[in-house]
């Protein structure tokens, strides 16, 4: 396990839009290099980068072209050589994005995996043996290339499944089991684009869809057994780099197939929704963090606690504040509210990632039109607000030239009128990390323990080793009992009182409180 991971804190970067120091309306690496002491001076010492390759961009990236060139409207291998070691100048570990379902369909693994004659690509994706074969319970593009077979796409059309093989075949004539040399082969190619980055100083990967390797394998056993692998190679060869899944379940991804973290996602009806995401208006689906005082802590316990105790040795859940394919936490809380669930996020075991942006508070643009494939997504991918200089700092290009139009609201926030502003949820966030930092109990530095949890009610309490944490984002003032001794108020919103072995907290409060 590498040992930074206990004390880090990280920010996601969603390059395209983060800061263009070349005026073309697009961000780019330099622009990242010129923010890493902003991204230090957030309390941030890690960062995960969306994918950097080469890529038509159908997805925003996510389609592969080639996995070893950063693409050019980004800068150069050169550029990204520098970044690492700026970053690790500053104390900054980098995590890139790894893509191991797929790849573009312009990529030149699938250009001869697609051709009539046999090669050595033709195994690296999944074709069925003839193109009248299309079995519906696979998502296949049929009849479009000179081969007489049909291709199974892992997402969008434009990007064909790479064959880890199947861990059940049920269709044996053209489905390959998972011990297949060719199989063993997609597996060494992952390995061998990984072992490039971190010998470049990459500090490891954030894994898309990283239960989604072997098909026809439900209980992701025969995917979990690749990943072991990694990890083994990981182990022996780079004991320093780290990998993050996107999985959402943490026992699946780090108890069985060694992840060092797993994200804490908004899949339906999950945790994280019931926590931070669901806006019933009716209150019946309310989440736990809104004003309304309708949601309930223990649906997010239910599921959060096992998965904790399964994983807490092993591994670290990653929370987050939002991410490149959820609408911002502003389409769903008040700044009020928001400030509440930042400081719970970041007073959680684990290993918490902050999104670009949300340390401002960015809105959620749910009016723009999709680009690159973000459809809904897009509204969360839109420029970094730096100032009040022309699209608000973002680049220098004509509006009409940029990779996505700006906050055009007034009141858009930025870093700059953000960052002195003592009622800003920037001042929380940055004050919460610190903590995090100062005090490893808030960290990975002691266990996690409910205080106070009641269906329906409020306010949410949980120990981390000597502190107490209180979060109360209902619009009532609440009360409940507790007689430990408070040693120090260590961090306060709003009004939190403890007399006659009660706790009362004000609408919409939060405290961290040292108890003796
Ligand atoms: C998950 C990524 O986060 C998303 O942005 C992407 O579109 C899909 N995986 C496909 O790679």
């Amino acid at each position: 396990m590498p040992k930074w991971l206990n004390d880090a804190v990280f920010y996601e970067i969603y390059p395209q839009s983060y800061y263009d120091t070349n005026g073309d309306g697009i961000g780019d690496l330099q622009g990242i290099i010129e923010k890493l002491p902003y991204v230090k001076s957030l309390g941030c010492n890690a960062l995960w980068l969306n994918p950097v390759y080469d890529s038509p961009f159908m997805d925003a990236g996510y389609d592969v072209r080639n996995h070893k060139q950063i693409a050019p409207r980004y800068g150069t291998n050169e550029d990204m050589k520098r970044l690492l070691d700026t970053a690790h100048e500053m104390g900054i570990k980098v995590l890139l994005d790894l893509v191991p379902g797929h790849t573009s369909d312009t990529n030149p693994w699938f250009l001869e995996a697609k051709k009539a004659e046999k090669n050595e690509f033709s195994n690296r994706y999944i074709f069925t043996d003839n193109v009248w074969e299309a079995p519906s319970e696979y998502r296949l593009m049929c009849g479009i290339c000179q081969r007489d077979g049909n291709y199974l796409i892992n997402y969008f059309s434009s990007q064909p499944a790479l064959n880890y093989g199947f861990h059940e075949v049920t269709h044996p004539k053209w489905q390959l089991p998972t011990d297949h040399p060719d199989c063993i082969a997609t597996a060494e190619a992952l390995k061998d684009i990984m072992r490039f980055w971190i010998d470049m100083g990459a500090d490891g990967f954030r894994v898309d869809m990283a239960d989604s390797l072997c098909k026809n394998d439900d209980e992701k056993i025969s995917t979990a057994k690749i990943w072991q692998g990694v990890r083994k190679m990981l182990d022996e060869e780079y004991p320093e780099a780290a990998i993050v899944a996107e999985w959402c379940h943490p026992e699946r991804a780090i108890k069985n197939a060694g992840f060092h973290m797993d994200f804490y996602l908004d899949h339906y009806g999950n945790g994280y929704s019931k926590l931070f995401r669901y806006l019933d208006k009716d209150g019946k689906n309310q989440a736990f963090f809104h004003k309304s005082g309708c949601g309930d802590i223990t649906a997010f316990l239910d599921e959060y606690l096992p998965n904790y105790e399964l994983t807490k040795d092993l591994g670290y859940i990653s929370f987050m504040t939002n991410n490149h394919d959820m609408p911002r936490a502003t389409y769903y809380m008040d700044k009020d509210t928001i400030k509440l669930s930042h400081g719970m996020i970041f007073t959680m075991p684990g290993v918490p990632f902050l999104y670009y942006g949300d340390e401002l508070g960015m809105r959620y643009q749910s009016e723009l039109v999709s680009v690159e494939g973000g459809y809904s997504r897009t509204g969360s991918r839109s420029p970094m607000q730096w100032d009040s200089s022309k699209n608000l700092g973002f680049s220098t290009a004509d509006a009409d030239k940029l990779y996505m139009p700006v906050d055009s609201h007034e009141d858009a926030p930025t870093v700059e009128n953000q960052k002195d502003d003592p009622d800003s949820i920037f001042k929380v966030v940055t004050d919460i990390i610190r903590l995090r930092h100062e005090i490893p109990e808030l960290g990975n530095g002691s266990g996690f323990e409910v205080v106070y949890a009641e269906k329906g009610k409020y306010p949410f309490v949980y120990r981390r080793g000597g502190y107490v944490v209180f979060v109360n984002p209902s619009d009532e003032k609440v009360s409940i009992p507790f007689a430990e001794g408070v040693e120090e108020k260590v961090y306060i919103i709003g009004e939190v009182s403890f007399r006659c072995k009660k706790a009362t907290m004000s609408p919409s409060s939060f405290a961290i409180i040292k108890t003796k």
